[in-house]
């Protein structure tokens, strides 16, 4: 796949993921095929008992769309993407747009860092930082499709050495849409060798519906009392900080745009909000702690993102600038989305008081998120 002209790469998946095919159908909609490599690409959508729809594709183990209802009952698609995988592919920026990114979300200082004496070098595709799994991550590959349905089971084994990383880990990712209107996103890994592991989902949402202008008015509370600051290549510095009395302070809920703009060091590094928050919770216990709640005022519709995640990166579009087009045919303007990247801390594998993202072979990593959408 690697050497694969792009125009030919493009061309094939456009074939094989139609994505406005999507038919509604809790079972997968009727196989969208591809041929050669991508013969096993799809699209599907899962649709509950309330209405609510998904769209997922088995490329990048991609979130196309979510379809809520508002507090009036009318549905709109909250997530920001495409339509054709075309765009997906050929777009000049590639942000993410719901996908899985792998092995390792978010940053590695210096694509470095050491395991059992030997010093690994990952891909660097962020200055001089590794980012979201590097140049080829598991958001650019097609996934296994292991069961499709719901839920909807996704597999994608990384070959040892894939972007610098050691061992083969295989990483399983279920898809389930609940009839109480959440995504519940399950991840389970193992590897052949120590190796390290930070798989998240990075959907932008806005749920005012996608390309209706930005996400500053959302109201957003997030549960934690400390985040990580960052240097300037958005590394953290390793410490802890309170948010209490900064711009950071989202525990008692407050629009986005409220103190985005304010003169703060973090602010500027970040472009705006683009920081890991660590979530109130007991570490390691490995249930479902809340993360954030997000209420948008006009449609009324919420969000909850639970998970077993210690930490979330809140992002908030900052470098979105208007030149990508989405669905609806409008523009995704700066902070035109938000996402909530449940994670592990950034740059964990070289920060030793963080918890680690260190998998070994014979242990199995466990991780759960779950979205939840209603209206008031
Ligand atoms: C993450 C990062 C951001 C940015 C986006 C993708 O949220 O923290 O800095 O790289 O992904 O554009």
């Amino acid at each position: 796949m690697m050497n694969t002209p792009r125009s030919i790469l493009a061309l094939l998946l456009l074939a094989a993921f139609g994505l406005s095919q999507a038919n509604g159908d809790t079972k997968p909609s009727a196989a969208i095929t591809g041929s050669g490599p991508f013969a096993d690409i799809s699209h599907f959508t899962l649709r509950n008992d309330k209405g609510m729809e998904l769209g997922l594709t088995n490329y990048g183990a991609m979130i196309t769309f979510i379809r809520v209802p508002d507090r009036n009952g009318v549905f709109a698609d909250v997530s920001l993407g495409y339509d054709s995988a075309s765009e997906y592919i050929n777009a000049n920026k590639k942000p993410y747009f719901g996908a899985i990114v792998g092995r390792y979300g978010n940053r590695i200082a210096k694509g470095k860092f050491t395991l059992e004496g030997k010093e690994y070098t990952l891909a660097t595709n962020n200055n001089e930082n590794h980012l979201h799994g590097g140049v080829f991550g598991f958001d650019k590959r097609v996934w296994e499709m292991v069961q499709a349905g719901n839920p909807t089971i996704l597999r994608y084994v990384s070959q040892d050495g894939e972007e610098g990383y050691p061992g083969e880990m295989s990483l399983t990712v279920t898809y389930t849409l609940t009839d109480d209107n959440e995504i519940v996103i399950d991840y389970e890994a193992t590897t052949t060798k120590p190796t390290h592991l930070n798989p998240t989902n990075h959907t932008y949402f806005n749920l005012k519906g996608e390309g209706q202008g930005t996400i500053l008015d959302h109201v957003m509370t997030l549960n934690a009392n400390r985040y990580t600051p960052v240097d300037a290549g958005l590394i953290p510095t390793g410490k802890l900080v309170k948010v209490a009395n900064t711009p950071f302070d989202f525990r008692k809920g407050k629009p986005i745009g409220r103190d985005i703009e304010k003169n703060h060091d973090q602010l500027k590094v970040g472009g705006g909000f683009d920081h890991n928050w660590v979530i109130n919770r007991k570490p390691g216990d490995g249930k479902l702690a809340l993360a954030a709640r997000v209420e948008e005022p006009s449609s009324g519709r919420i969000m909850t993102v639970h998970t077993t995640e210690p930490g979330v990166q809140f992002y908030c579009g900052n470098f979105l600038d208007g030149t990508l087009t989405g669905r609806s045919e409008n523009a995704y303007l700066r902070r035109g989305g938000f996402c909530l990247e449940t994670q592990h801390f950034p740059d964990s594998p070289n920060q030793a008081n963080f918890p680690s993202t260190r998998l070994d072979p014979g242990d199995v990593f466990e991780s759960t998120t779950v979205y939840t959408f209603s209206a008031k």
